[in-house]
């Protein structure tokens, strides 16, 4: 029986492990105590378990008295590195949300608590678990493509999904180090993987043209604000029943808005960014992220030595509706196309949550598309982020290995 400490009580926490690791791992896992710099949500999250877990004032003591053989981290961004290194230094593994940090000091004090300790961090790095995803490294992994000479990379977040960041903590540089590390770091994960390679250097450009423009602010926040009935982007804190239970009904204890304007002055994060990578083995790849666009969903194209191979995902709200197609050409040299529709997975983000947790509590043998993703990982991907947000302050392109010494 694997004993788990747990730390952030959010969404994510709750339902992506708490609620799982008690209902469908009962056999094998048990969350021996659960900490929140809220107790008020970690209260609201452990009665969404139906189970009695002990809730803990304070890490440290939740260590001591539970003894656990690892710690799940999903607390917000800037504070990873915190539990991280106080869960290693006391002797235990730990499985810790993506970004697996915000900055490269932090992520320095992660690589090496983890070294003098002798224990394993786990980065869950759920896109990985994607069936599409899958698909590409498996194309990838046949040499059908040859050497990838580059790459296009877009990612489409659609003005739900794409605001929901500005609303919240992640809008501060500060709490998320900003889309690019937040976010991206999901997309410069896939990359390294899918490249079977590590980032050399980056450049990049940023700007926000959305949101944030404090003059058509009209309130704090969503609740209560008078132009509920005009703004496109009026979300309704009270109308999911989890949301409401742990973050509207929470509000009093530490104060956590959830639905803050999105044209707040607070706002210090782009929402358009545009960044090139260069790979050890030679691949040029350009990337952009837009968190406002109509639709939701990525383009990634791989331009091979022998073949050419097209990705194009759609899903989500906006112009359409829910529906989702995953769609891969392979353009061959001779003229031939190869047309492969990779069906929808059901389940939370799309079946990949499910079956990443299982691998991560029940453990692996066999791992052919390397799944399992550790600090190297995390840091290689936040790194890249991290080099942008250098990149876009100085104008300047920034070497990895500037930042990031290992
Ligand atoms: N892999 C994915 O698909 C995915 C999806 C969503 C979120 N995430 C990640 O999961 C983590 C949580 O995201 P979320 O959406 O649940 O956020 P959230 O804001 O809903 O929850 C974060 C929790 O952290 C707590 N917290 C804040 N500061 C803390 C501190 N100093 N110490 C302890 N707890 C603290 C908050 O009280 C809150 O309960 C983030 O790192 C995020 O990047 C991953």
């Amino acid at each position: 029986m694997i004993k788990f400490a747990f730390v952030g009580t959010g969404s994510r926490g709750t339902f992506a492990y708490l609620k799982p690791i008690c209902n469908e791992y009962s056999d094998c896992a048990k969350i021996c105590g659960v900490y929140d710099i809220d107790r008020k949500r970690a209260e609201a999250a452990v009665e969404m378990t139906g189970k009695d877990i002990p809730i803990y004032d304070d890490f440290d003591e939740m260590l001591k008295d539970i003894k656990p053989d690892a710690v799940i981290v999903t607390s917000i961004d800037c504070t990873h590195d915190e539990y991280i290194v106080r869960a290693l230094d006391f002797g235990c593994d730990v499985i810790s949300e993506k970004p697996l940090t915000t900055t490269p000091e932090k992520f320095m004090r992660i690589y090496n608590a983890e070294k003098r300790n002798g224990k394993k961090v786990t980065t869950t790095f759920n896109c990985r678990y994607m069936n599409h995803f899958e698909r590409i490294k498996e194309l990838l992994m046949s040499g059908v493509l040859g050497d990838i000479c580059s790459v296009h990379y877009e990612w489409l977040l659609d003005r739900d999904h794409g605001a929901s960041y500005f609303r919240r903590w992640h809008r501060e540089r500060k709490n998320s180090g900003s889309l690019l590390i937040h976010k991206s770091t999901h997309h410069f994960d896939l990359l390294n993987w899918f490249l079977d390679d590590e980032p050399e250097i980056v450049n990049a450009f940023g700007t926000r043209r959305v949101y944030g423009d404090a003059s058509r602010k009209k309130n704090e926040r969503c609740f209560g604000c008078p132009a509920k009935d005009t703004c496109e982007y009026y979300y309704d804190i009270t109308a999911n029943e989890s949301d409401k239970k742990l973050y509207f009904d929470c509000e009093d204890s530490k104060g956590y808005i959830r639905d803050k304007c999105v044209f707040s002055e607070e706002i210090d994060i782009e929402d358009t960014v545009s960044v090139s990578i260069k790979y050890k083995k030679g691949t040029v790849v350009s990337y952009s992220l837009t968190a406002h666009s109509p639709y939701e969903g990525a383009k990634i194209v791989f331009n091979g030595t022998k073949a050419r191979a097209e990705f194009k995902m759609l899903h989500g709200g906006g112009m359409y509706g829910g529906s989702v197609a995953n769609e891969l050409e392979i353009f061959y040299p001779s003229g031939e196309v190869q047309k492969i529709t990779i069906p929808k997975k059901d389940g939370s983000h799309g079946g990949s949550d499910s079956k990443m947790l299982n691998d991560i509590i029940r453990g692996v043998e066999y791992d052919p598309l390397g799944q399992a993703a550790d600090t190297r990982a995390g840091g290689m991907s936040a790194g890249i982020g991290m080099a942008a947000n250098i990149s876009m302050k100085e104008g300047r392109s920034v070497k990895i290995s500037e930042i990031i010494d290992i």
